[in-house]
């Protein structure tokens, strides 16, 4: 069966939607806002109904707009989030507590001994990004009825009765043995959710039930965690290719082949995506605060939104000795460590918002040379270019700052919204599985290629720069 697929990326600030034709590309789009609350503790919650809302809507926004009928759906879905849902009515049992959540800090303290076994086990520290320490902390604060699972599992079994997660959203869970790509009885006993009714975890492409969510019957054939979708749509097939997507926060990952690598560096190495039951893998590490972080910049009024961050940042050649280390929720790979929080220094009565910019354009970039220095050591060479998506990417600003740190090309991907395409790539394979991977991917091409403006020398000395910030952070903690 061949026809268009409806893509949907249901992300932490908003869902997306295309229509995509295996011919013509993106025929129609749609999107949907989300507002996560943020409250004390490190708290960060959505609404599980606006998360489905906003599929419902931004899909049939998409729909209206390509004026075709679609042959079937494939959803991608923010990684580690999770809720407690009652499994007999679909009904919510708690909001959602979306990754960036810190609440589960003291189960991870508490669970420290055991940290290494996880690595072992699951292939990811410990840490409170991961869904089971929120899964726990739900256990514990909030509920025991019901299930707990990551938002993936809610949202496919309201719009199909289904009880499933695909391997990669497994994989985010710390529960999923990385080797056999099951669920781990050893990880699970530890987080102390050996007695959870657990969803059964299964390709990425496939028959995983109807909807008639969007009109009529179709198919829900596609599932894949967002940055892993990314992955697959910016054509990181082979082992040693990356990219990075610059979203709420960014995530930089690279495919590594059908053994997991577990690396030495501080990454995660987790599942890429299991596909006719092979299984890819990919390193993975993770800048909490991306758009975030300008969101802060602009919730604080020194600058009205992302549109901002060039003209604001272009009035000033540089950050008039500033340095921002944007870890408003703490530092992920490869320091592991989100209890810290962020610092601004170097200010002066002279510091301008465009410093401000500049600096936060710098400590998110460094934070991505970091995680692409871990990616090389891990791998034994370096990459040779990085491959982008995501909203921040329309930052000039950001994007030049990237390749002159990195010291390599940074090549922004033509096509927007980059994750729902990976998540209609999936689509496709499962309504036909004859086609190969390669060719239900789009064609890859940059919309831009940024090259280093700056040597080797003046970007070791910028990131030497934002390196001692970090190191003073770690010191006072
Ligand atoms: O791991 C978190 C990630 O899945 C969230 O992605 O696009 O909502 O920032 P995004």
């Amino acid at each position: 069966m061949t026809g268009p697929v409806l893509a949907v990326d249901q992300g932490t600030s908003g869902t997306k939607a295309l229509v995509i034709c295996p011919e013509r590309g993106v025929i129609g789009s749609g999107s949907a806002p989300v507002r996560p609350r943020y409250g004390p503790g490190g708290a960060v919650e959505a609404d599980p109904a606006e998360l489905l809302g906003s599929v419902l809507d931004a899909g049939a926004q998409a729909l209206a707009a390509a004026a075709e009928p679609v042959v079937a759906v494939g959803l991608a879905n923010q990684g580690e989030t999770v809720l407690a849902w009652d499994p007999d009515t679909g009904k919510p049992l708690t909001d959602a507590i979306v990754w960036q959540d810190r609440r589960a800090e003291r189960i991870c303290g508490e669970l420290a001994p055991r940290e290494e076994e996880l690595k072992r086990l699951t292939g990811l520290p410990l840490d409170p990004y991961f869904a089971a320490p929120k899964m726990a902390w739900i256990r514990r604060e909030l509920t025991r009825e019901g299930v707990v699972t990551t938002s993936d599992s809610w949202l496919v079994h309201r719009l199909t009765g289904a009880f499933v997660t695909d391997a990669a959203t497994a994989g985010r869970t710390q529960l999923l043995d990385l080797d056999d790509v099951g669920w781990s009885p050893a990880a699970l006993d530890v987080f102390g959710l050996g007695d959870e009714r657990l969803p059964a975890v299964v390709d990425a492409a496939g028959m995983f039930g109807t909807t008639t969510a969007f009109g009529g019957e179709l198919p829900l054939t596609g599932l894949l965690v967002d940055q892993q979708a990314a992955l697959l749509a910016q054509g990181a097939l082979e082992p040693g290719t990356a990219k990075c997507t610059y979203g709420t926060g960014a995530f930089l990952l690279a495919q590594t082949g059908p053994v997991p690598r577990r690396g030495s560096s501080g990454l995660v190495s987790c599942v890429a995506w299991r596909l006719g039951g092979r299984t890819s893998y990919c390193l993975d590490g993770q800048v909490y605060t991306a758009a975030s972080a300008v969101r802060w910049l602009t919730d604080l009024n020194i600058i009205s939104g992302a549109a901002d961050l060039d003209p604001v940042g272009g009035g000033v050649p540089d950050s008039g000795g500033v340095t921002f280390v944007p870890a408003l929720a703490g530092l992920a790979a490869p320091w592991w460590r989100g209890d810290l929080r962020g610092s601004v220094t170097g200010l002066s009565l002279d510091t301008t918002a465009g410093h401000l910019v500049r600096a936060l354009c710098e400590g998110i970039a460094a934070q991505v040379v970091e995680l692409a220095d871990a990616v090389a050591a891990d791998l034994g060479s370096p990459l040779t270019a990085l491959r982008v998506d995501g909203g921040l990417t329309r930052s000039a600003l950001l994007m030049q700052t990237q390749a002159d740190l990195l010291q390599r090309p940074v090549e922004v991907s033509a096509l927007p919204d980059v994750t729902a395409l990976g998540a209609g790539a999936v689509a496709r394979l499962g309504i036909d599985p004859a086609l190969s991977l390669a060719e239900a991917v789009p064609a890859w091409q940059p919309a831009a290629v940024y090259e280093p403006r700056i040597g080797a020398a003046e970007a070791a000395e910028r990131l030497a720069g934002f390196r001692a910030a970090v190191g003073t952070l770690l010191e006072r903690s």
